[in-house]
């Protein structure tokens, strides 16, 4: 077998159903060029370790630069016999360089190779990604900007709480992506460490100086243990659990933007440029964008949950199960890539609508809270205050009413307490205003808060 990498004590090429089975170019193509670069510094070091004369060098990396440029350019493309991107890139290597090529594998394993090569994606790709995260998490701030001082009601259960700023809740959704954007940054210090070197599992014979090539590929340092270099993946699954994060996090936003977008809440127009027809209802215009967010968190979470049970009970060190740590990921960053810019597009042209927004905000008694504090102020115990105010909802509901349409005889005859002062807090304006502590809903708090998320988004 001309073509693998391990032939030789092989009386015969793999069977068809084999190599198709292991066969892994399709997918790890991706990774061409990190492995590209790693032969570079992988050179370099057999030079300096006597292995490579500095002729040899010099054609070495002349070689592997064109090889380079082949794979950009799409003239040099994985071929149906190579096994993997490894396999393909040797194969593209002694093509230009002949028999100085088959020099470069000593030292090496694609055991540490892969593991190497993995994390440089994900360094890279998890910075390009958290970049259009912070697209989103900035949109979200700019309408809350834009939203001023408007209210909405706030829910819990899906029922009316408290009436809150449109600001405050849009703000909401921010905060969990500038936080997913910074678990990534925290993921890339524990992903910094380079298992190349490590070799198939024990370490490398040729003294090779690891810390070279780690610096090389910009890495800061080298992982401790050649076998945990090699057999862990629990970096990638720590990325995995971020993307996933990030998707949930993109359907929970879209879930209230399709509740928000129908015709009983109508709260948001979308924007023709991000909602889809109907084959057959003239007058559909659907939240799709939203709904695919909502439908690909489920496939992301999938990618997350088969890389874990891939690493389940592994023995160390490299076993081939470890291969399939790429096709998770890849979808992972694929999806996100597709997602993000759509939602980020979505956000950035919906139209809020907060005349309906505050026409609902002081319905379904979400002032009944602010009726207790005010009997608390007045030095009642909240427990009767509950009590009292719960009264107030009961009468209202009898009679078909809102709090603030209850008379002073009403507000007399529950309890003496409740005097008219009592209408001071029920005017949505007056209740998120009380709100003022630090987190809270009253809009200088919100301001503040708003000022605050986008020092945030600029640090990150
Ligand atoms: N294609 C393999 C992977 O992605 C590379 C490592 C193969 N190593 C081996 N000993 N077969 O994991």
């Amino acid at each position: 077998n001309q073509l693998a990498l391990w032939g030789g004590r092989f009386e015969g090429g793999p069977a068809d159903a084999l190599a198709h089975l292991s066969k892994s170019t399709h997918f790890d193509w991706r990774l061409a060029l990190y492995d590209v670069a790693g032969s570079k510094a992988h050179a370099r070091e057999l030079n300096r370790a006597g292995l490579l004369t500095k002729t040899e060098l010099v054609d070495m990396i002349k070689a592997l630069e064109q090889l380079e440029t082949d794979v950009l350019s799409g003239a040099f493309v994985a071929a149906p016999g190579d096994e993997d991107v490894h396999t393909a890139l040797e194969r593209g290597l002694l093509e230009r360089a002949g028999d100085l090529g088959g020099k470069l594998r000593a030292g090496r394993s694609r055991n540490d190779q892969i593991a190497t090569f993995i994390r440089m994606y994900l360094r890279d790709e998890s910075r390009r990604i958290g970049g259009r995260v912070l697209d989103l998490a900035e949109a979200l701030i700019d309408l809350a900007e834009k939203s001023g001082d408007a209210i909405m009601p706030g829910r819990t259960h899906l029922q009316h709480a408290q009436p809150v700023l449109v600001a405050h809740h849009l703000l909401a959704h921010a905060w969990p992506l500038l936080r997913d954007v910074a678990r990534l940054e925290d993921a890339d210090r524990r992903a910094a460490v380079s298992p190349y070197g490590s070799g198939a599992l024990a370490g490398n014979t040729l003294s090779m100086n690891s810390k070279a090539i780690a610096e090389e590929l910009g890495f800061d340092g080298v992982t401790e243990n050649s076998i945990d270099g090699t057999a862990s993946r629990d970096i990638a699954a720590e990325y995995a659990f971020v993307f996933a994060l990030i998707g949930i996090n993109l359907s929970r936003i879209s879930e209230e933007i399709i509740i928000w977008n129908t015709k009983e809440f109508s709260f948001v127009t979308l924007d023709d440029a991000f909602s889809t027809g109907s084959s057959i209802m003239p007058q559909k215009k659907n939240p799709d964008v939203a709904e695919l967010a909502r439908g690909k968190s489920g496939r992301m979470i999938g990618d997350l949950t088969g890389l874990l049970a891939t690493l389940k009970a592994l023995p160390l060190a490299y076993d081939r199960d470890l291969q399939e740590d790429k096709e998770p990921i890849f979808d992972q960053v694929d999806t996100l890539d597709a997602l993000l810019p759509a939602m980020t597009g979505m956000i950035a042209t919906m139209a809020l609508h907060y005349d309906r927004m505050a026409e609902l905000a002081p319905q379904g008694f979400s002032l009944a809270t602010d009726i207790a504090e005010w009997l608390v102020k007045q030095g009642v115990a909240f427990r009767d205050a509950h009590d009292i105010s719960g009264s107030c909802v009961r009468l209202c509901e009898e009679r078909g009413i809102e709090l603030a349409d209850m008379t002073d005889e009403d507000f007399a005859s529950i309890d003496e307490r409740l005097t008219p002062e009592v209408r001071s807090v029920l005017t949505v304006e007056g209740s998120v205003a009380s709100r003022n502590g630090i987190g809270g809903t009253a809009p200088e708090r919100v301001a503040e808060q708003r000022e605050n998320a986008r020092a945030e988004l600029a640090r990150l």
